[in-house]
């Protein structure tokens, strides 16, 4: 019994108006036949007096109470039907008995029964103008109709719910979902599949799905297969996880996943995939094995910087004699203009030699950022002089412009030499295609800008090479943006000079394409005000000057005290030389000095001690020490030199390096 009958709600009442039995014309039809009629009438039809007693019930209606009649005729409804039914009846009894005829609708509790949906219709009775005398009930049970009525309302409400949470789930799936029927018609495209696609639903349902999604060269695989699952044969491609390329409506082909499955509705087959766009996961894949290359590179790049740095380490002393002993020779040689010229060939490379190895040296050092005057074209000569067999081999003609009297600029001369190399590399590998004539112009210059405060130096490396692709203009200023081939770049070169530039105060940028075409990158740096004065090359101080001052050289290795004991003689100075801290405390106690010039990592006591001893016996003299260093500081060594604020010369050094730096102490 479902719950509408179990609530049992009031039954509906209609008047039929005014009538009564008697106003029906008289019968046709014999006595016996009417009462045949009446006994198999497929209706309850029953004749109640006024005492609501039973006069007559049909069979039908002897069937429904389930008595015969002896139990029925004769006796009162409320013993019949029971009490509730006859509360129902007797309500309208009055209203039926004075002449108006009423039909009776709805559920209604019988005893024995259960409820039963009846219609009933009282017709009154009474002969002539006469009063009523009795009432006929004509019954009718729709009991089964309505049960079945109300199941199939439940089915048809649970099944719009299913439909409704279906098309929710359809209509806002991440995946597209694209119906077809067995002849791959578009029957159904949900919101997904329109914005994955860029076409409108009602543009493509009927048209064939390989038409309106595949790209052309997969239509006819595809209309192959839907033929020969059409002809019953087998579905090789069902619910398996699937990679396939896709078509937009712009004609933009894409990567996506996935799966079909074939629904069958009355007799009818439909295939549905289910689709999602894998394009950012395939750019992801390939990103991170970009990374994870750049990383290889870098770490390759990283053991070879310390390689390389231990073997420029060691060839420092070496080079420091070279050069020191032939700047000595060209002195020697002033009359002997062939000899003399020999001997400044001999320094000048030596110093390139310098130079080169102090690049390295810069590149393979990580340490903290460590600023000071840096002249940015003694970095572009640095740089030049470390790729000038690269391009040569090349052919390439590199120009330097460089403004006079550059104004030095604080800075961290490692990482601007990094941001040189990184330029003049990029601008090399840019013409490494190029045919006909290849050249690298580089300009430095100064520029004071009405928004800046300070005046600020720029440098300008300036290729002939295919130049920027306009899209790519601002994206070659993106980590691991690179248009190189696998292994030749990874994309950080211009990404991290711009960061250190911009660290500095300046910036880095890609200049509008130059009309005579390549590609022209601009660095600028704010002048720190210190620095302003500062002017490269710095003033050297008189060579041989008559300034008669004493001073003690301290190296254990005695071919460079040698060579330093030589340059300072040269220039006027008293010298002595010790090989180690503890001998040079012997002579300090015994004699007068006005300036120590010593190596830091010696043996027995280091530079660092004997500035301790000096200071705690000769503190006058403890501030006019230099010490000479090797180029791989380690932090303590940094440290000291920062506290002790003392003096220092980076080896190799040139004559002119080092009577400069004894000038500045003693002055
Ligand atoms: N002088 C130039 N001419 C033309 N294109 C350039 C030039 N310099 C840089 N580019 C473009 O910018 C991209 C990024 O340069 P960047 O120096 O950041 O990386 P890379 O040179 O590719 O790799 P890396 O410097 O890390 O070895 C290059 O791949 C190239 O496409
Ligand atoms: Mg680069």
């Amino acid at each position: 019994m479902t719950e509408a009958a179990r609530a049992l709600p009031a039954r509906e009442l209609t008047s039929l108006g005014r009538m009564r039995w008697s106003d029906v014309p008289a019968p046709v039809l014999d006595e016996r036949l009417s009462s045949v009629l009446l006994e198999n009438i497929t209706a309850r039809i029953s004749v109640v007096d006024r005492r609501h007693c039973y006069l007559y019930a049909n069979r039908e209606t002897l069937d429904f109470l389930g008595r015969p009649a002896s139990e029925v005729i004769g006796r009162h409804l409320s013993e019949v039907v029971g009490d509730a039914a006859y509360a129902g009846y007797r309500l309208l009894a009055e209203r039926v008995f004075s002449g108006e005829a009423l039909r009776l609708e709805g559920w209604v509790d019988y005893p024995g029964r259960g409820a039963r949906y009846l219609r009933e219709t009282f017709i009154p009775y009474g002969p002539g103008d006469g009063p009523i005398e009795v009432v006929a009930v004509f019954g009718r049970d729709y009991t089964d109709l309505k049960l079945r009525e109300q199941e199939l309302a439940d089915k048809l409400a649970q099944l719009h719910t299913s439909e409704a949470l279906k098309s929710a789930i359809v209509d806002h799936a991440l995946a597209a979902l694209i119906t077809t029927d067995d002849t791959g018609r578009i029957v159904e495209f949900n919101p997904s599949a329109e914005a994955m696609f860029q076409r409108e639903r009602s543009d493509v349902v009927g048209r064939a799905v390989s038409a309106v999604v595949m790209p052309e060269r997969f239509r006819a695989m595809h209309e192959a297969g839907m033929r020969r699952m059409q002809a019953g044969g087998e579905a090789r491609v069902l619910g398996k996880r699937m990679q396939l390329h896709a078509l937009r409506a712009d004609g933009a082909e894409f990567p996506i996943e996935m799966v079909l499955w074939r629904t069958d509705i009355g007799g009818e087959a439909f295939y549905t995939a289910s689709m999602v766009d894998v394009t950012e996961a395939h750019d992801a894949a390939r990103e991170i094995e970009r990374q994870r290359e750049a990383l290889r590179q870098t770490e390759k790049l990283g053991a070879m910087g310390s390689l390389l740095a231990g073997v420029a380490h060691e060839l420092n002393n070496p080079l420091a004699i070279v050069m020191g002993r032939a700047s000595l020779l060209e002195e020697k040689c002033e009359h002997l203009p062939e000899l003399r010229a020999d001997a400044q060939r001999i320094r000048e490379a030596a110093e390139r030699c310098g130079r080169i190895v102090r690049t390295f040296l810069n590149m393979a050092r990580s340490r903290p950022s460590q600023r000071g005057p840096v002249a940015l074209n003694e970095m572009v000569r640095a740089a030049a002089d470390m790729l000038q067999y690269g391009y040569r081999t090349h052919g390439i003609e590199l120009e330097l412009r460089l403004a006079e009297a550059l104004p030095a600029v604080i800075a961290d001369g490692d990482q601007i030499g990094q941001v040189v190399m990184n330029l003049l590399v990029n601008a090399q590998q840019a013409l490494a295609g190029r045919e006909g004539e290849r050249r690298v112009r580089v300009q430095t210059g100064i520029e004071q800008r009405r928004e800046d405060r300070e005046p600020r130096v720029w440098l300008r490396v300036a290729d002939n090479g295919p130049g920027v692709l306009p899209a790519a203009r601002e994206r070659v200023f993106e980590p691991f943006f690179t248009t190189k081939a696998e292994g030749m770049g990874t994309g950080l070169g211009l990404a991290v000079s711009r960061s250190l530039a911009r660290d500095h105060g300046g910036d880095l940028s890609l200049e509008p394409r130059p009309a005579e075409g390549g590609a022209s990158f601009r660095l600028s740096l704010p002048i720190s005000g210190q620095a302003e004065a500062e002017t490269i090359p710095a003033p050297l101080p008189e060579p041989g000057a008559p300034l008669q001052a004493r001073v003690l050289v301290v190296d254990d290795e005695a071919e460079l005290a040698e060579l330093m004991r030589d340059m300072l003689e040269g220039a006027g100075y008293e010298v002595a030389t010790a090989e180690s801290g503890a001998v040079a405390l012997e002579m300090l106690a015994t004699a007068r000095f006005d300036a120590i010039v010593s190596d830091l990592r010696m043996p027995d006591m280091d530079g660092a001690g004997l500035w301790r001893e000096v200071t705690a016996r000769h503190p006058l003299l403890a501030r006019c020490m230099l010490f000479v260093t090797g180029d791989t500081l380690s932090p303590g060594a940094r440290e000291f030199l920062r506290s002790a604020r003392c003096a220092s010369l980076d080896k190799p050094f040139s004559k002119a390096d080092l009577l400069a730096k004894v000038a500045v102490m003693l002055d």
